[in-house]
């Protein structure tokens, strides 16, 4: 292994009805005066507003509310919601929602505590931030992001067309409430693009170095057979719990920094993905399984100790009579057959993209990373977009 500094702040609640349990006891650790932050009305409809807002009411909490909040969060919203919660003087920051309604939560929780432009100096730069944002709690109702156990938010300037990421540890939300059940009613196609979500990001910190045998190697080929135990369960019969629990859990345990240990990270799918969805708003999850099959194909020969090793281990793929390439391709092909047993879009036209898009710009926009197989340039990004279409 190599040598890494580990740490989780966020206190995680996981079961049916952790909610009603801890929530009220919870509230007694801050102020009075909480922001309750949601999207579009998910929450009204499925009953898990009128759940919160009771137990907030009973332990005597002014509540302002922030809602609306759409799925590619803004930074538009996010200074919106800071200039609210400075306004009311707010003491905790409760985002009760998916991984859109979690990273707008802990911007607005960083913006509300800054003097400066927070855009300019965290998302637009790297790590140039040192301060205490405003305390979050997360209560989730969609997985697949893992925004629940990380310090990180991902964020849209419409203004400049950029989605980006940023993790900063203190951001983590002080608890995580994660009640499987909220989940079920999440639309079908959703709950299983969250769930491709997940997989893809254990992919990305898997196809990275070290390729010698280690822990967080052998974590995520286990998490990886789960994903797709329990996605495949979860789309023949979208309310068995077991799978969803499993789902919700694998969601967190993909993003609370425990399989990134020691690793060097890729994310360069996310990266594509996240300037794909700058100038299209696509749904997170859909823009990665039309984009993952496609970068893979291109990169698998350079790493294909990795990727064979993905094909026989994740999926079980014989080795038998095949060469080491053959076989990384094979488990690419293997990835792609389950996307499509999914259901999940295979190309930009499937995603319902316009068949005109500014691919070259987007090219252009995408940050390239470090620490994959392949150390793509900007003409690969555009021939992986093209290929996408
Ligand atoms: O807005 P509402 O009405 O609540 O509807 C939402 C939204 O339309 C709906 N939904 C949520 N819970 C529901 C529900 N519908 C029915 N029942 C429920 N219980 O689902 C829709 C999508 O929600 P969203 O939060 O946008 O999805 P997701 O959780 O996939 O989050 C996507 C965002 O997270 C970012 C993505 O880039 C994207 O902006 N990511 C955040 C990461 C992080 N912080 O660590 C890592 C990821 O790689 C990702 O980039
Ligand atoms: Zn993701």
């Amino acid at each position: 292994m190599n040598d890494f500094v580990f740490e989780n702040s966020t206190k995680v609640y996981f079961g049916r009805g952790v909610a009603k349990k801890h929530l009220a006891r919870l509230l007694a650790d801050y102020g009075k005066t909480v922001m309750l932050a949601f999207g579009g009305g998910s929450v009204r409809r499925s009953g898990v507003y009128d759940e919160i807002r009771a137990i907030l009411d009973t332990a005597g909490k002014t509540v302002v509310e922030f809602s609306g909040i759409k799925p590619n969060p803004t930074y538009a919203r996010v200074l919106e919601g800071a200039a609210l919660a400075r306004e009311r003087n707010v003491d905790l920051i409760l985002a009760v929602g998916g991984g859109s309604v979690m990273d707008c939560g802990k911007a607005i929780s960083m913006a509300a505590r800054y003097d400066g432009d927070v855009w300019d100096d965290f998302w637009a730069r790297r790590g140039t931030v040192d301060f205490e944002p405003l305390p979050l709690g997360v209560i989730v109702t969609l997985c697949g992001t893992g925004s629940e156990c990380n310090g990180g938010a991902v964020i849209t300037n419409e203004a400049v067309r950029i989605k980006t990421d940023r993790d900063y540890p203190r951001c983590n939300a002080r608890f995580a409430l994660l009640d499987p059940a909220y989940t079920l009613s999440v639309p079908r196609l959703q709950m299983l693009a969250s769930g491709f979500d997940t997989l893809s990001h254990v992919m990305e910190i898997y196809f990275s170095a070290p390729d010698e045998e280690n822990v967080s190697d052998d974590i995520s080929e286990a998490l990886m057979r789960g994903i797709v135990r329990d996605l495949r369960a979860a789309a023949r019969d979208p309310q068995d719990y077991e799978a969803r629990s499993n789902l919700m859990w694998e969601s967190s345990m993909a993003e609370n920094r425990i399989i990134k240990l020691g690793k060097k990270l890729d994310f360069q799918a996310h990266m594509i993905e996240h300037q794909l969805s700058a100038y299209t708003d696509c749904g997170h999850g859909l823009g990665l399984a039309v984009l993952h099959p496609v970068y893979y194909r291109r990169i698998c020969e350079k790493g294909a100790q990795k990727f064979s090793r993905f094909a026989r281990r994740v999926w079980d793929v014989p080795a038998e009579g095949r060469t080491e390439t053959e076989l990384a391709r094979a488990g690419v092909e293997a990835l792609a057959d389950f996307i499509r047993e999914l259901g999940l879009p295979t190309s930009f036209r499937e995603l319902g993209l316009p068949d005109e898009l500014p691919l070259a710009e987007i090219a252009d926009s995408v940050e390239l990373t470090e620490g994959g197989y392949g150390h793509l340039t900007r003409d690969d990004v555009l021939a992986i977009l093209e290929a996408c279409r």
